[in-house]
């Protein structure tokens, strides 16, 4: 690994109490983006300005705690400035080397009187955007503290566009508004009423990532990094005056957070770019979180895999749980004597029929829900213990599975669904991953759907992201992997965690199957959820029309084409891939299937070569260590030409593009099977033009 730092000086100016605190400034290193730090009556202020733009216009700073502020009464107690430019290399992603270059200040700032407290501000400016936290460090005055609020602000310049969604405490998982400022509220409102546990914010609020545009083309993007001890990060909307600010998620007796001196809040995040592309291939959030923790990480790989999952949503009868015996309790109840309701899908003939399947098609693992004691009123949400991640339904052979899939050279995937009991999982977790350990299991998928036990907690609450952290340190010391659902949206821990694969936390494609997910869902989640880290998506629906299967949902529909389907493995990078559809439909379309079989989950490179927020995105990425290439392409509900200019390519070579497109008569409600696959040579001078259609996409595999 290169690394270059550069220190440009440090600065430490020393000012007695009440002083006027000079203005400060900073700009990025290519000099578009200006941060200017002020100080007004013993309040700190910061304003951003983009290539002469105003982006964050005078906004407040700082926070307060039980008993005592920190919000005012400041005067400065040193500056000091330092530059970096180093590159570092992560264990998967989007890029295989990443660069990180800012320009920081760290303003150090004193209050007056026998019971004042420091604070520091710490800035990094980056070509791209801005990352600023609080630092408490270590002092007389101060020890433990019990947040109450932080009054972080983000004053815009302008009534933007906004791709937002409902602020809540406890999910993600609603669909995207699209308006102005002044106009969301409605929308969001109506967005709200799709999820049965949710914990509206009090007030009105949105949640982050937040996608925003201004009139003028303006790109800017709210988010946190490196959410460590600390509670998620909501936004009031002042949409009068088009005034964002801090809204932590409180645990449910009202604090905000329980810290003790020195610690330091997670980064708050203004990506910015009049590109929008730029925005995609930001690094910002990850650049602003720790390095790995782990010093060996040969064991944490890319996964790509199927699941005995999509049949428990198509409305065909297949349940999660073993019995109708909903007063099933784990470690009481002999599950052996109940009447197997012959719906159970983890069964082990069936999970044969899948590890068949993966290992036909090269897939590295299969994932199995419902294979555990408890599922039989798992959406109680009311017992202390619920499920057991240890004991297996009678008709699911542990033993012989493992023996099975191990001589086909697949891996099962476990399965731990909480249903938001963290504490009984925390008490379980070392006995399960042991257990995995023990039966060959090398990832797990959790889930958080439902209430949180310990009853004071939300999802997106202090004690909660600290628990979402401890599974993946302790996973990592079974050298397990992590796929979360329903956890805190990410904040690039990924980074600090590369076992903590991928996360849900979004409205991912279980949503077809209820109520649907709309055309440009996933054009604004790139912009959105994905700001943080990769997301378990679930892609590749072929069959989409659910009334196929004649059960109980003749009337819900996947809102793609099968070749957006295709595009969503390149437009959604992650390291952790489904197939999510039925092994039998992908037998009726194995052309199509190809490409899922072929494309890559870890990547050189990428490059975004046309993007716009609800409306499109095309990138192109090379596989990692691989001559490969992939493009994927999507449109929103309008159809659209991609133009894909091929200079990504290596100069003075040939290669073959396969493209899988949609069909003429295409369209993700009439006609959504309808596709073409060819095959052209391709070099670094080629420009194609595809057509997609409604809702549609384009994929290209190139080697
Ligand atoms: C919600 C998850 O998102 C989904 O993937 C899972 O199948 C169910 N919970 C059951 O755990
Ligand atoms: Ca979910």
């Amino acid at each position: 690994m290169k690394i270059k730092i550069r220190l440009l000086g440090i600065l430490c100016l020393l000012f007695s109490f009440n002083l006027y605190l000079g203005a400060q400034q900073i700009t990025s290193p290519n000099g578009n983006l200006i941060l200017n730090v002020n100080s007004e009556n013993g309040s700190v202020l910061y304003e951003l300005s983009y290539k002469g733009k105003n982006v964050i216009l005078p906004s407040k700073l700082g926070v307060e705690a039980h008993g005592f502020s920190m919000s005012g009464d400041f005067s400065i107690k040193g500056v000091s400035n330092k530059s970096v430019d180093e590159t570092w290399k992560p264990v998967w992603g989007q890029y295989s080397v990443i660069r990180n270059n800012y320009n920081e200040i760290a303003v150090e700032l004193i209050q007056s009187g026998s019971n004042a407290k420091e604070m520091i501000v710490r800035f990094r400016l980056f070509n791209d955007g801005l990352g600023f936290r609080y630092e408490f460090p270590e002092q007389k005055n101060l020890n433990y503290f019990t947040l109450l609020n932080e009054i972080t602000e983000f004053r815009l310049s302008g009534d933007h566009v906004a791709f937002c969604i409902p602020g809540d405490y406890d999910t993600n998982e609603f669909s995207y508004t699209t308006a102005k400022i002044s106009e969301m509220s409605k929308g969001m409102d109506i967005a709200a009423k799709s999820k049965g546990y949710e914990s509206k914010a009090s007030g009105y609020t949105v949640q982050t990532p937040l996608m925003l545009k201004s009139a003028d083309g303006i790109y800017i993007n709210i988010h946190e990094a490196a959410l460590v001890n600390y509670a998620g990060m909501l936004l009031n909307v002042d949409d009068k005056n088009f005034i964002l600010s801090a809204h932590l998620t409180p645990d449910k007796l009202g604090k905000k957070g329980y810290l003790q001196s020195p610690c330091i809040s997670p980064w708050r995040t203004v990506v910015v770019s009049d590109d929008a592309r730029d925005i995609l291939a930001s690094q910002t959030i990850l650049n602003l979180n720790e390095p790995c923790a782990y010093e060996e990480t040969s064991w944490i790989k890319p996964v790509k895999y199927i699941g005995v999952w999509w049949e428990m949503f198509i409305g065909g009868g297949a349940t999660w749980a073993y019995s109708d015996f909903y007063k099933a309790r784990p470690g009481v109840t002999d599950y052996s004597e109940l009447i197997p309701n012959g719906k159970h899908a983890a069964n082990t003939q069936n999970v044969k029929k899948y590890i068949d399947f993966a290992s036909k098609h090269g897939f590295d693992a299969v994932l199995v829900e419902g294979w555990n004691e408890g599922w039989e009123d798992w959406a109680s949400y009311l017992k202390d213990h619920h499920f057991s991640f240890t004991q297996p339904y009678p008709d699911f052979k542990v033993k012989e599975l493992q023996k099975y899939a191990a001589s086909k050279g697949v891996k099962i995937m476990m399965h731990h669904e909480t249903s938001s009991n963290a504490t009984d999982y925390e008490r379980q977790m070392d006995r399960a991953f042991k257990f995995m350990n023990d039966n060959g299991y090398t990832s797990v998928k959790t889930g958080y759907v439902g209430f949180i036990i310990p009853r004071s907690e939300y999802h997106s609450s202090q004690w909660m992201n600290n628990h979402y952290i401890y599974v993946a340190k302790r996973a990592a010391d079974f050298k397990i992997m992590v796929n979360s659902h329903e956890a805190v949206r990410p904040t690039g821990l990924c980074r600090t965690y590369p076992n903590w694969l991928a996360q849900e936390s979004a409205r991912g494609t279980e949503f077809e199957s209820m109520g649907g997910n709309a055309c440009d869902h996933t054009t604004i989640l790139p912009f959105t959820r994905l700001m943080g880290g990769p997301m378990d998506y679930t892609p590749g629906i072929f069959q989409t029309d659910l009334s196929y299967y004649k059960g109980d949902k003749p009337n819900q529909k996947v809102h793609t084409t099968i070749v957006k389907q295709l595009a969503l493995y390149v437009t959604m990078p992650s390291p952790l891939q489904m197939a999510a559809d039925l092994p039998q439909n992908y037998e009726r379309f194995l052309d199509a299937f190809q490409f899922i079989k072929d494309v890559a989950v870890d990547w050189d490179n990428s490059w975004y070569l046309e993007a716009e927020p609800g409306d499109y995105i095309t990138v192109a990425r090379k596989a990692k260590g691989k001559e490969e290439w992939y493009v994927g392409g999507i449109t929103d509900e309008n159809p659209r030409e991609a133009n894909i200019d091929c200079s990504f390519l290596p100069k003075g070579k040939n290669f073959t593009a396969t493209i899988y497109e949609d069909g003429k008569d295409a369209h993700w409600d009439t006609n959504p099977q309808s596709y073409g696959i060819r095959k052209i040579s391709v070099n670094c001078n080629s420009r194609l033009k595809i057509s997609l259609a409604a809702s549609g996409g384009v994929a290209i595999s190139i080697r």
